[in-house]
Order: C-alpha cells, then sequence, then structure tokens
C-alpha cells in the first residue's frame, strides 16, 4: 500500500477556531479506512458496518472493518493492528470510550485521524463526531409517552413506570436517558407518573453492554417485587430496541396484568418492529444510520481532501437528509468542544411504519406485515 503524507490535526485548536483546514491526502484506492464497530450482537451495528464499508470502497477507498465482540481489550488490540497496518484514518464506534485513550493516543502519534462514529470517544485524538442528536432521541420517547397518556390533562388519573437505561460505558447512554427524564420529570414530581420499584437515577437502571438478557431479568425482577399484587404497570420506557427486547419478554413471562403497557425503544431492530406490529412495543426511535454513513464519508473525504472542514461541509455535500453542525454540545475530557455532525432521530409506530420505513426503501414489508432490514 502506498504511504500518504498524513494529517497533522489537534483537535483540541480546531475545536476552539470551529472550524478546521487539514493537510492533504493523496486520492483514491492506495488510501485505506480502519473502521472498528462494537459488536454483531446488536443489530444495528452490522447495518453500520455494511454501509460504511460499501461506502468507503465504492468511493474508491480501501477498507478494515472490525467487530471487536463487546471485549474492550479486543478493540484495543483490533485498533493497535489496523494502526500497525498503516491505515489513513479510523472511524471507530467505540465500545467504551475511556478504554480506548491510550490507544488513540497511538493514533494521534501515528498522525492517523479519528472520527468518533456515533458515540463520543471523549479523547482530544478525536477529530470530529458524527451521530444523531442523543438527547433528542430520549425527549422523543419521553414526549411520546407524555402526549399517548395526555399527562398534562390527567386530572387525578395517575400512571405507573419503570425505566431502563443502556451502558453505563457508552457516552451516548446518559444523554437518552436524560432526554426522556428531563420530559418526564415534572409528571413524576407532581405524582401523576409513579414509579413503583422507586428507581430513577441513571446508575440503578442502566443496562451494563445493552444486554437483553440484563434487562429481561433486572425487569421480572422489578415486576416481580412491586407489581405481582396486581399493581398494574403502564409504561416501560426503555433507551433502546435490545433492551425493550428484554423487558417486553419480561412482561411476557411474568406479568399477569393485560399487556397494554406502553413500551419505548430506538432503533427500528427487527424483532422490535415485529413486537411493534403485534403491540408488544408502542414506538421505536429510528435513527437512519445509512445517512450516518454518508455523513462520515463525505467528512472522512473532505479531510483527506484536505477541504476546511465546518458547516459548510452540509451545503457542500447536498444531503437530502437534515443534519447539523454543533462545537457546543460535546466536550472532550480535556474540555474541548468536539467538532460534531448531529443527524434528527424520527418515531416510528405502528401507523406510520411503512410510510417512515417501507415508502423509503430502508425496510421491505412481506405478507404478514412484519418488516425486513432491505438488502
Ligand atoms: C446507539 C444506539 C444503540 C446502542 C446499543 C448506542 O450507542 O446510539 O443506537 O441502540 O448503542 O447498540
Amino acid at each position: 500500500m502506498k504511504k500518504v503524507s498524513k494529517l497533522a490535526l489537534a483537535a483540541a485548536t480546531v475545536a476552539a477556531l470551529g472550524a478546521v483546514t487539514t493537510t492533504c491526502f493523496a486520492e483514491g484506492a492506495s488510501t485505506k479506512i480502519g473502521i472498528a464497530m462494537p459488536t454483531q450482537s446488536l443489530e444495528r451495528w452490522n447495518r453500520d458496518g455494511s454501509y460504511l464499508q460499501k461506502q468507503f470502497e465504492a468511493a474508491g477507498y480501501e477498507v478494515e472493518l472490525t467487530y471487536s465482540d463487546n471485549e474492550t481489550d479486543q478493540q484495543v488490540n483490533d485498533i493497535q493492528n489496523m494502526i500497525s497496518d498503516g491505515v489513513n484514518m479510523l472511524v471507530i464506534a467505540a465500545i467504551d470510550g475511556e478504554s480506548l485513550n491510550t490507544v488513540l493516543e497511538e493514533a494521534s502519534a501515528a498522525n492517523i485521524p479519528v472520527i468518533s462514529y456515533d458515540r463520543l470517544i471523549k479523547s482530544d485524538a478525536v477529530s470530529y463526531y458524527v451521530s444523531f442528536d442523543n438527547y433528542t432521541v430520549g425527549k422523543l420517547q419521553g414526549e411520546y409517552v407524555r402526549d399517548t397518556l395526555d399527562l398534562d390533562n390527567a386530572g387525578d388519573k395517575t400512571y405507573n413506570i419503570e425505566f431502563t437505561a443502556g451502558d453505563p460505558a457508552d457516552n451516548n447512554a446518559g444523554y437518552f436517558f436524560n432526554g426522556a427524564y428531563d420530559v418526564l420529570s415534572p409528571y413524576i414530581e407532581a405524582g401523576t407518573l409513579v414509579v413503583p420499584s422507586g428507581q430513577t437515577d441513571f446508575d440503578s437502571v442502566a443496562t451494563p453492554a445493552w444486554s437483553t438478557d440484563t434487562a429481561m431479568e433486572r425487569m421480572q425482577n422489578i415486576l416481580a417485587s412491586y407489581y405481582a399484587d396486581g399493581t398494574v404497570l403502564d409504561v416501560a420506557l426503555c433507551s433502546n430496541d435490545s433492551t425493550a427486547l428484554g423487558v417486553a419478554q419480561a412482561i411476557e413471562s411474568d406479568y399477569a396484568g393485560d399487556n397494554s403497557i406502553l413500551v419505548t425503544g430506538q432503533d427500528g431492530d427487527e424483532a422490535n418492529l415485529a413486537n411493534v406490529v403485534d403491540g408488544k412495543q408502542s414506538m421505536t426511535v429510528y435513527k437512519a444510520v445509512a445517512n450516518e454513513a454518508v455523513v462520515t464519508l463525505d467528512l472522512a473525504k473532505a479531510m483527506l481532501d484536505g477541504t476546511t472542514v465546518d458547516e459548510s461541509l452540509i451545503e457542500a455535500s447536498g444531503w437530502e437528509f437534515d443534519c447539523s453542525y454543533d462545537t457546543t454540545s460535546y466536550e472532550t475530557s480535556e474540555g474541548h468542544a468536539c467538532p460534531s455532525f448531529l443527524l434528527v432521530p424520527d418515531v416510528v409506530t405502528k401507523d406510520n411504519m411503512v410510510e417512515k420505513l417501507v415508502d423509503t426503501g430502508y425496510y421491505t414489508q412481506d405478507a404478514d406485515g412484519y418488516l425486513h432490514p432491505a438488502e
């Protein structure tokens, strides 16, 4: 592989300037992109990995794609190998951002620029962050609950709710939870929403590794401890689809009441969309990861070409979807703003799933009404 000139990019300085000019890379097939995804066991990352690989290869780049089985040590090794293989850029969706600090210093020493993909790694070695507006994901879940139950007009009526959040090692998880909690906490304070388990802080409701089984077992325990006497569960606020799947399983196996519980989610995983069709999950917040890959490719191209990267990339790229350039919301551990491209999430329910997911070409629908990711 032909070596190309490298990018020397100090994210700290560039963040302060708000716009970034990079030095030039040679173009095309000799330029190699290392893509590190967390795991194939959580559905969405298979889609992300595949979209990223296809799009970078179609643009003429070589791609090295790794999945690290949700093991932080393995992801460090995988990234070290890509650095040794001479990749010209790294695109990383971290399992645990903090565990990557040292390997990212190695990338930085080798002048390999890093795009933090979907989950922020709070290191100054990261040049840019590409994601969805994570706080809004949670906000949409909270608003769905508020509006569906018409909490503003509940009067004396009360509803029982339980929360299930994501992996504490994932920087996104707190944003999702806070987005939802900020919408719902006024109703908890007013007594309209009641949390029988009393578990309302992130640490109590978090789900390590976003595990379906862990979410299921925790909900089974909650149901046994607080609902076995016939107490009605009205809402299971789940941060994403892998946890919602476990919570729905627990409700099915361990809850005696009728199954009209509002269950939220995120991602549009195949099994969860089936649950939406079957009425076992009420909504999912859909994030078009194909578009997240498009933004990543265009950003990488601009960086490799030595083009100035700022909000002008949005217009120059002609994307047909909404994306904002944000230099204030996300910070590295050193307190420097990480310039971010943030896409817009959307609510999908049984009523709009064909319009949002099938008509747009992301999924196909079979004769029984179930959705399957389009090839
Ligand atoms: C992603 C979510 C996903 C979760 C578990 C988060 O970082 O943003 O889309 O559900 O990880 O895979």
